[in-house]
C-alpha cells in the first residue's frame, strides 16, 4: 500500500521515524512529507534515507511531476504524526501553503491525524473545533495520550506510542468499521494485586494483553474508551484514557466511576476474589517458629455488582464478563453468565500455556438469551473484534 507520512513541527517528530520503519518493514511504500518546521526537529536526509524517497516540504521541487496533486491522489492512506495544532487548523480550514497541506486537500483516501501538543493547545476551543470539523469530514483524529510532555509538564497531548498509531493505520487501511463512534466504553484489564505488606502481594498471571486489545480495537472503532489497568506495563492503546489501579478495591472504584455514563463495560481484568484481612504496615520478618497464616477475606464482585445495580437504576446497555476456567468450561460459564447478570460472557480455557501472557487466544462467547459463539484460536485483537461485533449488535 502507498502511505503518505505527514510530519509536522513538534518535538515528537523523532518518533515518526519509528512509525516510518514499521510501515516500510511491513512492505508499505512510504512517502514522507514533512513541514518546514518538522525539518527543524528531524532533517530531510533522515526521512529520505529511511523512506528511500526524496523529501521536500515545498510544492516548488520537481514541479514537472505536479507533486502537490500526485502524492495525495495516489495514496492509499495519509497519516500525519505528529499533527500540531497548526496543521490541524490548516487542514480544517483548507489552507494549502506547503506540500503537506496540498496533499491533504488532494487526498481521496482515508486520513489519520495523531495530534501531539501541549495540553493547553489541545484543549483550546479553536483546536477542539478544528478536530470536530476534521472528524465530521471523516478523518480519524486519535486522542493524544496523557503523560509527560516536552518540559516538566504532564497532561493530555503526548503522541501515542508509534506501534499503537501503526495499529490504528492498519485497521483504517483494511477498512475496518467505526461502528462504535459516539459510544462510551469502559474496559478493565490486567490483574489486581492485594497487598500483604509493603513489599508483598497476592497476584495473578494476567498480562493485560486481552483487555488492551479490547481497548485498542474499541478506540479504533470510534468509541470513547476508558481503560482501567491493573498492573499492566504495555504501552497505552492509542486514543484510550487510562486509569491505573493496583488492588480490587481501587479497580472497583475506578470502574464504577467510569461506568456511570458508559454504554458498555467489559470486565477483562483478573480480579482477586480474596485479599488479606490485614495489610501489615511493616515488612513481615522471618521468624524461627511457624510462619504466621494469612487470613483472607472476600473482595466485592464488581461484575455482579454492575449487573445487580442495572436491575434497579439505569446502567450500561451491555455488560461483558470474562471467565477463566480450567475444566467444565461451558457448564461453569453458563452458570456464571446467569449468576453475574451480564449480557455476554467470554469463556477461556486457561492452564499451562493457554491464554495468560500469550498473544493468541480462543474463546466461546456465551450470549444471554442467544446461542454461544465460538471464536477460533487467533490473535487477541481478533477475539476483541468478535466481542465488539456482538456488542455492536446489542447496541443497535
Ligand atoms: N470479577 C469481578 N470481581 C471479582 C472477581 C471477578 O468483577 N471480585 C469479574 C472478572 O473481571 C471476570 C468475571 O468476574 O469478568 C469472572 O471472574 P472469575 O474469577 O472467573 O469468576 P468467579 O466469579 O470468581 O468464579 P470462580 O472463581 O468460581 O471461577
Amino acid at each position: 500500500m502507498r502511505v503518505v507520512l505527514g510530519v509536522s513541527g513538534g518535538i515528537a517528530a523523532y518518533k515518526a521515524c519509528e512509525l516510518l520503519r514499521l510501515f516500510t518493514e511491513s512492505g508499505h511504500e512510504v512517502r514522507v512529507v514533512p513541514t518546514r518546521e518538522a525539518l527543524k526537529f528531524v532533517g530531510a536526509p533522515t526521512w529520505a534515507a529511511l523512506s528511500g524517497h526524496p523529501v521536500s516540504p515545498e510544492v516548488w521541487d520537481d514541479v514537472h511531476e505536479v507533486p502537490h496533486v500526485r502524492i495525495g491522489k495516489s495514496a492509499d492512506l495519509v497519516v500525519v504524526a505528529p499533527a500540531t495544532a497548526d496543521v490541524l487548523a490548516k487542514a480544517a480550514h483548507g489552507l494549502a501553503g506547503d506540500l503537506l497541506t496540498n496533499t491533504l486537500l488532494t487526498a481521496t483516501c482515508p486520513v489519520v491525524f495523531a495530534p501531539a501538543m501541549h495540553t493547553e493547545m489541545w484543549q483550546h476551543p479553536a483546536t477542539r473545533a478544528n478536530v470536530a470539523t476534521l472528524r465530521e469530514r471523516g478523518a480519524v483524529v486519535i486522542d493524544p495520550a496523557v503523560g509527560r510532555l516536552t518540559g516538566a509538564d504532564t497532561g493530555p497531548g503526548r503522541l501515542p506510542d508509534p506501534a499503537e498509531i501503526f495499529q490504528v493505520c492498519l485497521r483504517v487501511l483494511r477498512g475496518r468499521p467505526r461502528d462504535l463512534a459516539g459510544r462510551k466504553v469502559v474496559v478493565s484489564a490486567g490483574g489486581t494485586r492485594e497487598a500483604i505488606d509493603p513489599v508483598r502481594y497476592i497476584g495473578n498471571r494476567s498480562s493485560g494483553l486481552q483487555g488492551y486489545a479490547l481497548a485498542r480495537t474499541a478506540a479504533a472503532r470510534g468509541a470513547e474508551v476508558t481503560l482501567v489497568a491493573a498492573n499492566v506495563t504495555l504501552p497505552d492503546p492509542a486514543g484510550a484514557k487510562v486509569a491505573r489501579v493496583e488492588s480490587a478495591a481501587e479497580l472497583r472504584d475506578a470502574v464504577l466511576a467510569a461506568s456511570a455514563d458508559a454504554d458498555v463495560v467489559v470486565m477483562a481484568a483478573a480480579v482477586a476474589d480474596f485479599r488479606p484481612a490485614t495489610r501489615h504496615d511493616a515488612k513481615i520478618k522471618k521468624t524461627d517458629g511457624e510462619p504466621e497464616a494469612i487470613h483472607l477475606v472476600k473482595n466485592p464482585d464488581i461484575l455482579a455488582e454492575l449487573g445487580e445495580r442495572r436491575r434497579h437504576e439505569p446502567g450500561p446497555r451491555v455488560i461483558v464478563g470474562f471467565a477463566a476456567e480450567t475444566h467444565d468450561v461451558l457448564a461453569n460459564g453458563q452458570a456464571k453468565l446467569a449468576r453475574k447478570g451480564c449480557d455476554l460472557l467470554v469463556v477461556n480455557q486457561v492452564g499451562e500455556g493457554l491464554a495468560f501472557g500469550t498473544p493468541d487466544n480462543a474463546a466461546t462467547v456465551l450470549v444471554a438469551g442467544g446461542e454461544p459463539v465460538e471464536v477460533p484460536f487467533g490473535p487477541k485483537e481478533d477475539l476483541a473484534d468478535a466481542i465488539w461485533d456482538l456488542v455492536a449488535v446489542r447496541l443497535s
